[in-house]
């Protein structure tokens, strides 16, 4: 873990908003991962935070990978581009997903040389992976239930359970290999029956796919939604794991490999924001504190993530609730409206947030001129 003095030796070296990533953070997550759910192949989700260096970090410590564009995926070849074709191919089928369950034609055409695994939820796509990626692989995204989840996704991505061995048949008859099935239970899912749910349901699936001829799937992809620590209420993760495993180990023969997605598990816990207050105004009364990252910037999880992000002082003093602004102009850039911080912060000093790994710097932006925070890599 990342201690206070190190956040302000790091700031004071490269200057603020500054973004850690601690890397020995993202081996121990990994670790903990393949420890506690020892059947199943993580393939990291890029998507939470794809900067190649944590790639890199994941790919040496034997990770698979999520993609869900182009970019994304030749961020996870550029580590492989020097192995023999062969060889690569192998690694791409192995170690890569492409669990977009839309994709441009362009796509497609540029994915299909590769022949890596990817995800499809409903008939069009059927024809277009047909046309432009033949030689693909493909996995049936089915829709389950996101209860609780703090990031819903069944309404946009996932086919009704009822019409999944249709689409899994039509996919065969079309000369296109299926070879397993895929969900997601919704991001930051602290409701664990769904990851029970979702198990089951594609027990059925894979039932009623061999009952009517199918037999060629042989993995399941359970997904992300492994939920990060952010506060106390979210229970442990070892909890989680053997609930999964008790299901994956009930309901699918060894021969069957299990997939997991998992974003922001990876990468939450090794993610620190440094900030500087550069204003300080008191408005009805409260003191409101202005400093230069916010919500179009490393904060974004705020507005994309439904994130609550709590930001710390590195100094004691009475607490008051104040409130936190970013950089910019517009009235969306709060961070908080209500935190607890000391009130005689002065402008110059330095406040930091914990757990900011996953979905925060992924989706920073250049709004209102303000460029995303300086990335600093620690324990590489
Ligand atoms: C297809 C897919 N897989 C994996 C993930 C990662 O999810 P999480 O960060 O909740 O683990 C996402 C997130 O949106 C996703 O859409």
């Amino acid at each position: 873990m990342i201690t206070k003095k190190q956040m302000q030796e790091l700031a004071r070296k490269h200057g603020t908003p500054l973004f850690i990533v601690d890397h020995d953070e993202i081996r121990r997550n990994y670790a903990q991962f393949r420890k506690y759910l020892p059947r199943v192949q993580a393939y990291y989700a890029v998507k939470a935070e794809p900067l190649p260096e944590i790639v890199r970090t994941l790919y040496k410590a034997g990770a698979s990978f999520d993609v869900a564009s182009m970019p994304e995926f030749l961020i996870v070849h550029e580590n492989i581009k020097n192995l023999p074709d062969k060889e690569r191919l192998a690694w791409i089928w192995d170690k890569i997903i492409y669990a977009n369950p839309i994709k441009p034609n362009e796509t497609l055409k540029q994915l299909d040389p590769y022949r890596p695994l990817v995800t499809y939820d409903n008939l069009e796509e059927v024809h277009k992976i047909k046309k432009y990626a033949p030689h693909a692989g493909l996995v049936l995204r089915i829709r389950v239930a996101n209860t609780g989840a703090v990031v819903e996704l069944s309404s946009k991505f996932g086919a009704a359970p009822g019409e999944a061995v249709d689409l899994i048949l039509a996919a065969e008859k079309a000369g296109l290999g299926v070879e397993g099935l895929s969900f997601h239970v919704g991001s930051q899912t602290t409701n664990f029956e769904n990851f029970v749910q979702a198990t089951n349901l594609a027990a059925d699936i894979f039932k009623e796919a061999r009952e009517r001829g199918h037999t060629r799937m042989n993995l399941l992809d359970i997904g992300g939604g492994f939920p990060a620590p952010y506060d106390a209420s979210v229970k442990p993760f070892k909890e989680l794991a053997t609930k999964i495993n008790a299901e994956i180990n009930r309901l699918f023969p060894k021969n069957i490999e299990i997939l997991a997605e998992p974003g922001r598990f990876m990468i939450a816990t090794a993610g620190t924001s440094v900030v500087k207050i550069n204003g300080k105004a008191v408005r009805d009364g409260k003191t409101c504190y202005y400093v230069d990252d916010g919500a179009y910037h490393t904060y974004s999880g705020i507005i994309f993530d439904h994130q609550h992000c709590h930001m710390k002082s590195f100094r004691k003093g009475k607490e008051e609730i104040c409130g936190v602004f970013g950089p910019t102009c517009d009235a969306l850039d709060v961070i908080s409206m209500s935190e607890n911080l000391p009130a005689d912060l002065k402008l110059g000093e330095l406040l930091y947030s914990e757990n900011m790994g996953a979905y925060s710097h992924a989706s920073s932006t250049n709004f209102n001129g303000f460029p995303p925070a300086k990335v600093v890599h620690i324990n590489r």
